[in-house]
């Protein structure tokens, strides 16, 4: 397998890396505190093309591939995971699923002002009674006499809810369907019409910036060319738009990861105790030889399950398995980074002062959205079972 980037790629890792660095990472932890959207990097980040990575030009994207959205996001999530969790879900669970089962009318309705970063786009499956299994939700769209569908539910958990301009929502259109799944369709949500309501907006642990709520639909009307996909296929949907979502929350992972271990290099080698570095103890050498090896395992775990996504695209062959290989093992290499990261500061990890804590508070979410690890280990233990 080969993983040397391509110019283009490094080109705009670079691009990534020079914009975080420069402008999201010292704004970070003022909005990690204050829990403030924060829109004015969100439109620059747009500017650049890192809102719609792969979405065709023709469509108001950069045109890019797979490994190219995995960089990017590695980047920013570096500096910010909070502006980590809006991309990824703007890029992946919202344009990608555009541009796989989007019309051509939807497509330039929907994707090309989020793609360009014009707009924010939302993907809701979640409800209050129905997280992990995902096919069992109330919602419901019934069909009216005039062919429209009269959507009502609470959703909850939409990540960017409380700014989103569309959303990809998922709910059921046939109560009677078995098995369940069947009987679910997603449609295309403007939120300026009547019917769309925010519900409230979740006091989160980390990601903090990255704004999440409710969202309630009440009499909502969406007309039939607003399905995405066709009557019943919204469950396959959601599922084949979280493969890649799980891609970009692997990557926002690593970018907390490598955040937290470089931190904890530069620490190792300043802070001094019983008259040498705290690097000099074995103690702290085998938890940073151990940092390194895991992020370097989750790299290759995810640049393994970019390249199967960008060959599936040709060969229309399925990558889950590589995505929840790389979502669970980047998740859990990032809780324990940062958990190590904050041992190693001892009492500088403890304290606002540092960013340590924030990584630490921010790794814990990319355990559980997008499917937590026992659902990715249900997922990988299904396809190594039917293999
Ligand atoms: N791609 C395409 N189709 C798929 C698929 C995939 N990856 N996975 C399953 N399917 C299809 C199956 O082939 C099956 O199709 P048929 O009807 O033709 O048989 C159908 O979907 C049902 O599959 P399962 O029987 O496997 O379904 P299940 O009910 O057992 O559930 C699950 C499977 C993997 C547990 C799934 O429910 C799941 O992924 N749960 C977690 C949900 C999740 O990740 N939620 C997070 C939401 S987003 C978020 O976090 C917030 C945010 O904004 C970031």
């Amino acid at each position: 397998m080969n993983f040397e980037l391509t110019e283009e790629q490094r080109a705009i890792r670079d691009l990534a890396r020079d914009f975080a660095q420069s402008q999201i990472a010292p704004i970070a932890a003022e909005y990690d505190e204050s829990g403030e959207f924060p829109l004015e990097t969100i439109k620059q980040l747009g500017g650049l093309g890192l809102m719609g990575i792969e979405v065709p030009e023709a469509y108001g994207g950069a045109g890019m591939d797979t490994m190219a959205y995995v960089l990017a996001m590695v980047e920013v999530s570096k500096a910010d995971a909070s502006h980590g969790t809006i991309m990824s879900v703007n890029n992946s669970l919202y344009c990608h699923g555009l541009m796989k089962f989007g019309s051509e009318a939807q497509k330039q309705k929907y994707l090309v002002p989020v793609a360009t970063g014009q707009a924010i786009g939302a993907y809701s499956l979640t409800e209050p009674m129905s997280g992990s299994d995902a096919g069992t939700m109330a919602s419901r769209a019934v069909k009216n006499s005039d062919g429209n569908w009269l959507i009502n539910g609470r959703k909850s958990w939409v990540t960017s809810g409380p700014v989103a301009d569309s959303i990809v929502l998922f709910t059921v259109t046939d109560p009677e369907a078995e098995p369940k799944h069947r009987g679910i369709s997603a449609f295309m949500i403007d939120t300026t019409r009547a019917g769309f309501i925010r519900g409230k907006k979740e006091p989160k642990l980390g990601i903090r910036a990255s704004a999440t709520s409710e969202c309630i639909y009440e009499d909502y009307i969406a007309t039939p060319d607003e399905m995405l996909g066709g009557e019943g296929e919204g469950f396959k949907i959601a599922m084949t738009v979280l493969d890649a979502g799980r891609i970009g929350i692997a990557s926002q992972a690593l970018g907390i990861a490598e955040a937290a271990y470089e931190a904890s290099i530069t620490y190792a080698k300043e802070r001094e105790a019983f008259g040498q570095a705290i690097g000099e103890f074995q103690s702290i050498q085998w938890k940073l030889a151990d940092m390194a090896t895991r992020i370097e395992a989750s790299r290759l775990l995810i640049y393994n399950a970019a390249l199967a996504k960008t060959r599936s695209s040709e060969t229309g062959q399925r990558y889950t398995q590589q995505a929840s290989m790389a979502k669970l093992y980047a998740s859990e290499t990032a809780m324990w980074v940062a958990t190590q990261a904050v041992q190693i500061h001892g009492g500088m990890g403890y304290s606002k002062e540092l960013p340590v804590e924030r990584y630490f508070r921010d790794a814990k979410i990319t355990e559980i959205y997008e499917g937590t690890s026992e659902i990715q280990r249900m997922v990988i233990a299904r396809n190594v079972l039917a293999g």
